[in-house]
């Protein structure tokens, strides 16, 4: 549910502080552990930024050397959902049609805007800028109807390298039929892990 305005204007210091949807940062954390420096992380679908700028406490805490890029069009995912709820109306109509301010307000509260790129674009447009095999991991976590989460899927697998993952929140038929029914079309040897998240580990060779 969206809080109030005040609540999400809140005074920012932390991820934690900021609005938002995450439960798999168990996954960051391992994906830190994982992959070598130089490695590239992308986040589709960031909102105000909670689990991007937990994303990038987890490189920075790591002494890592990742880069750290969050995807999202700013302007909400629309009606979704088993609940058919638009959750985000809220923020889109206080930044006058477009959250980025305060996703990027959010990124400098939290001391991450050194180190965190934002592209505010479509997602599969967005995954056209990289290069195949250019990125260690991608994680989707944008619109979750049947036809985005294909499209999201479609455009960023190409560009994860051998051995990186694709992941996604919200592996859930109940609430998010959509996302079930095109991990399994478009990934069927996706797995389960974390929290409702699905991982698909590209194969090497
Ligand atoms: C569930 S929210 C992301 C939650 C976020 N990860 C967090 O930590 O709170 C989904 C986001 O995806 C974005 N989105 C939906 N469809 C998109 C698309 N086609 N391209 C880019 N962003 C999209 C919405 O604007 C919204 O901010």
């Amino acid at each position: 549910m969206s809080p109030p305005a005040g609540e999400r204007a809140a005074p920012i210091s932390h991820w934690s502080h900021i609005h938002g949807w995450f439960g798999w940062r168990d996954l960051q954390e391992e994906a830190v552990a994982t992959f070598p420096d130089g490695s590239t992380f992308v986040e589709v679908g960031s909102y105000l930024g909670r689990s991007l700028c937990s994303l990038a406490e987890v490189v920075s805490e790591s002494g890592r050397n990742v880069t750290v890029v969050g995807v999202d069009y700013c302007r909400g995912s629309g009606r979704e959902g088993t609940a058919d709820k638009d959750s985000h109306a809220a923020a889109v109509a206080d930044g006058g049609g477009t959250f980025a301010g305060q996703l990027h307000r959010n990124v400098i509260a939290c001391g991450v805007a050194d180190q965190v790129h934002l592209v505010v674009s479509p997602s599969p447009a967005a995954a056209a800028l990289f290069a195949d095999g250019s990125l260690t991991w991608v994680h989707l976590d944008a619109r979750h109807e049947y036809d985005s989460v294909v499209a999201d899927i479609d455009g960023w697998l190409p560009k994860v390298a051998p051995g990186g993952w694709l992941t996604g929140d919200d592996y859930d038929e109940q609430w998010w039929p959509g996302v079930v029914a095109a991990v399994r079309d478009r990934v069927p040897d996706a797995q389960e892990c974390s929290t409702r998240q699905w991982r698909w580990v590209k194969p090497v060779g």
